[in-house]
């Protein structure tokens, strides 16, 4: 299972690409409206320059006729930009051409398993279903996760899903469980996937009983 972070801070990105746990970065308007003085496309650039992986870019036009030439210019910004579109009609339709002309596409607000096989028959490289957000509205959001998986598997589909929108540790282990290829978590995720309160005591024991032994040989005569 691929990890994706899931915004559009660099300084937190380049954190953990430096860990070497990071196989891309998704972002979309509200992650980007949190970053102030720089540009989209200088971020997505800054990004793509940083981490070796897919980076999803968003589309805001709600035409097809202005969603097909801004998805061109996005996806013309870097060679690994992957254009995020919405799924809908709209969507659905700039991504059926987008793809024919090898642009990858990352479906977002997937919300069912039905909106997910749209996705992949439309072409997209990328689905992703928002659990968080189902869970949120009282739903199982990991099951759009699961039965997404599994249609694809069996119908060998070559769209990827991307879990999206987790929101603990506990989401990114249901999601690999589910088989999802690929997940993309928010940076306080992934530290909380990385701490463990015994391993920090762990390790406070081990130094301190390091200390003490090399007191001790630091008392013994040399040649003894
Ligand atoms: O990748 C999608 C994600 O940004 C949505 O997360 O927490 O806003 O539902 P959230």
């Amino acid at each position: 299972m691929r990890l994706f972070l899931d915004t559009a801070n660099i300084k937190q990105i380049r954190e953990v690409a430096r860990m070497g746990v990071l196989s891309g970065v998704t972002t979309n308007p509200t992650l980007m409206a949190k970053e102030k003085g720089v540009s989209y496309r200088d971020r997505v650039v800054e990004i793509c320059e940083a981490v070796d992986g897919p980076i999803s870019a968003e589309c805001t036009s709600r035409t097809v006729d202005e969603l097909v030439p801004e998805a061109r210019e996005v996806a013309a910004w870097h060679p690994n930009v992957v254009v995020k579109i919405p799924i809908d009609e709209v969507g659905l339709e700039a991504t059926s051409k987008l793809s024919a002309e090898g642009i990858k596409i990352n479906m977002t607000l997937v919300f069912s398993a039905n909106q997910a096989l749209l996705a992949a028959t439309a072409g997209a490289t990328y689905i992703s279903p928002f659990v968080g957000r189902l869970d949120d509205a009282g739903h199982d959001g990991m099951e759009v996760v699961r039965e997404s998986v599994e249609i694809f598997d069996q119908y060998n589909l070559p769209a990827q899903v991307l879990a999206a929108s987790l929101r603990h540790p506990r989401h990114v282990i249901e999601a690999a469980l589910a088989g999802a290829p690929i997940a993309t978590l928010p940076y306080a995720v992934l530290m909380a996937m990385l701490k463990h309160p015994l391993t920090d005591t762990g390790i406070e024991r081990f130094l301190k009983d390091s200390r003490s032994y090399e007191k001790e040989s630091a008392k013994e005569p040399s040649g003894s």
